[in-house]
C-alpha cells in the first residue's frame, strides 16, 4: 500500500533549483510501489511526472498530478563468453556511483560518461553522451513499465532509436513508459576512447593510461568547465549542439573563420556555445538566471529564479543566435 505526500516541494529535487510543487508526490524505492502508483494515477486520470534527480528538467508551473522520483535501486552482473559482461542496473541507482562500480568492478567502457548527474534510469532518454563516448555505444537493453497497460516490456538497442541526445523516449514513447532497469555490455579489457582530443592531451604525460587515469580526468574537465550544480544550480548544457547543412557551415566559416564546428554524420554540428559567446552573452544575467562565464552552454540560477525567468533568457539567445548565424537553438532539457 502507498502513501502519497501531497503539496509537495519540489525545489530541492531539480538541480536548477526553481520553485514548484507537486499535488502529489511518491518516491519509490520497489518495483511494486512504482507499479502502484502508475495504475492509480491511470485510474484517477492523474497527469504523472516522472522524475529522476531532477537535472535535465525546467519546472515553469507546480504540477496538479502525480509525481513519480524513481528511487529503485540495485546492480547485477553476468559475465559472458570472451571478453564481454552484462551489468543491469535498478532505474533509481546515481548515474556517476554506477560508472564508478563499474570501474571498480573491472567492467569497462563507461569511463568517458563519469560525473554526468542523475540516475540510471533517465540516461536512455537522451542518450547521454560526453568526451566521445554516449551510452547507445555500451546499451544492452532496458526494462520499462508501459503507463498504458501497467505490463513491464523490454526495449533493445534499436527500438530504443538513439541519436543526439534523443531516443523513442523523447518522440513516440514520450510519457507512455516508466524505465525500471537499464543493462549495459561492457568489456572485461579495457580500451580507453581517447578520441576527444582534450582528453588526449590531459593524459598526454603518461606513457600507458589505464581507465581510472582516464575517469580522472573526465573528472579533471568537467569540474573546471561545468558549474556543480550543489553550488550553482543548473542543467547542464541548455540548448543542443545545432545540426547544419554543410553549405550554411561554409558561408558561416567565410564570415567567421574561428568558428567551432564537428562533423556530423546529418551535416556539420555547431559548437553551441562558441555562438552563445561570440554573440556576447557569456555572464549576462536576467531575473535571477545568467549565462555561465566559464560555459556559455549553461545557464544558471544565480538565486531566486522561476522556471518563466529561465525560458524569457534561453528566448532571447534563441532569438538573437537565430537573427545573427540563422542558426535555431533546440532547448536540451524537458520543460515542464
Ligand atoms: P530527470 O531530470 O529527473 O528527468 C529527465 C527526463 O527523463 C524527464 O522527462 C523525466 O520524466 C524522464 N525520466 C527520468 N527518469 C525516468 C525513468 N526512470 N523512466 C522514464 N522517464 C524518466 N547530459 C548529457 O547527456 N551529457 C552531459 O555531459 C551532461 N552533463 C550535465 C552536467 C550538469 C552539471 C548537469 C546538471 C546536467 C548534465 N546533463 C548531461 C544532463 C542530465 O544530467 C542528464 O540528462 C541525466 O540523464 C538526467 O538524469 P535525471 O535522473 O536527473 O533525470
Ligand atoms: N565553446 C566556446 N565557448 C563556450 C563554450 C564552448 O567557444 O562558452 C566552444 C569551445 O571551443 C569548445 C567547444 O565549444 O571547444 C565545445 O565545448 P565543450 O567541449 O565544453 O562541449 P559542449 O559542446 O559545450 C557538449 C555536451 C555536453 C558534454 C560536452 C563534453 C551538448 C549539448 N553538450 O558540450 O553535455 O558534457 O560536450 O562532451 O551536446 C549536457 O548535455 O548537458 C552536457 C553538459
Amino acid at each position: 500500500m502507498i502513501s502519497l505526500e501531497t503539496n509537495r516541494a519540489l525545489r530541492d529535487e531539480n538541480t536548477l533549483h526553481l520553485p514548484a510543487r507537486a499535488l502529489r508526490f511518491l518516491r519509490a524505492d520497489q518495483l511494486d510501489q512504482a507499479r502502484e502508483a502508475i495504475e492509480l494515477a491511470r485510474e484517477q486520470r492523474w497527469p504523472l511526472l516522472v522524475l529522476g534527480g531532477g537535472s535535465n528538467l525546467v519546472l515553469t508551473r507546480d504540477f496538479p498530478g502525480l509525481c513519480l522520483q524513481i528511487a529503485l535501486a540495485g546492480i547485477s552482473h553476468r559475465p559472458l563468453d570472451g571478453e564481454w559482461v552484462e551489468v543491469s542496473a535498478a532505474a533509481g541507482e546515481s548515474w556517476h556511483g554506477f560508472v564508478e562500480h563499474c570501474l571498480m568492478q573491472g567492467w569497462y567502457g563507461l569511463e568517458n560518461l563519469a560525473l554526468i548527474p542523475g540516475t540510471v534510469g533517465a540516461s536512455p532518454i537522451q542518450n547521454i553522451g560526453a568526451y566521445g563516448v554516449e551510452i547507445k555505444d555500451f546499451f544492452h537493453e532496458l526494462e520499462a513499465i508501459d503507463r498504458t497497460t501497467g505490463k513491464l516490456r523490454r526495449f533493445t538497442r534499436a527500438q530504443c532509436g538513439f541519436g543526439y541526445r534523443d531516443s523513442v523516449f523523447k518522440r513516440d514513447g514520450r510519457d507512455r513508459y516508466v524505465i525500471t532497469q537499464v543493462t549495459f555490455r561492457l568489456r572485461r579489457k579495457p580500451r580507453l576512447n581517447l578520441a576527444y582530443g582534450a582528453l588526449a592531451q590531459a593524459l598526454s604525460h603518461l606513457e600507458s593510461p589505464g581507465p581510472r587515469d582516464l575517469f580522472n580526468a573526465v573528472v579533471a574537465l568537467r569540474r573546471a568547465k561545468l558549474p556543480d550544480p550543489a553550488q550553482l544550480p543548473n542543467v547542464g548544457s541548455f540548448f543542443k549542439n545545432p545540426v547544419v547543412s554543410e553549405g550554411q557551415f561554409s558561408q558561416l566559416k567565410t564570415q567567421y573563420p574561428e568558428l567551432v564546428a564537428f562533423p556530423d554524420p546529418k551535416g556539420v554540428k555547431l559548437a553551441a556555445g562558441w555562438l552563445i559567446e561570440k554573440a556576447g552573452w557569456k555572464g549576462v544575467c536576467d531575473g535571477g538566471v545568467a549565462v555561465h562565464e566559464a560555459q556559455a552552454l549553461v545557464l544558471v540560477n544565480r538565486g531566486g529564479a522561476r522556471g518563466e525567468d529561465v525560458l524569457r533568457l534561453a528566448g532571447r539567445i534563441q532569438a538573437d543566435i537565430q537573427a545573427r548565424f540563422g542558426v535555431g537553438l533546440e532547448i536540451e532539457p524537458r520543460v515542464y
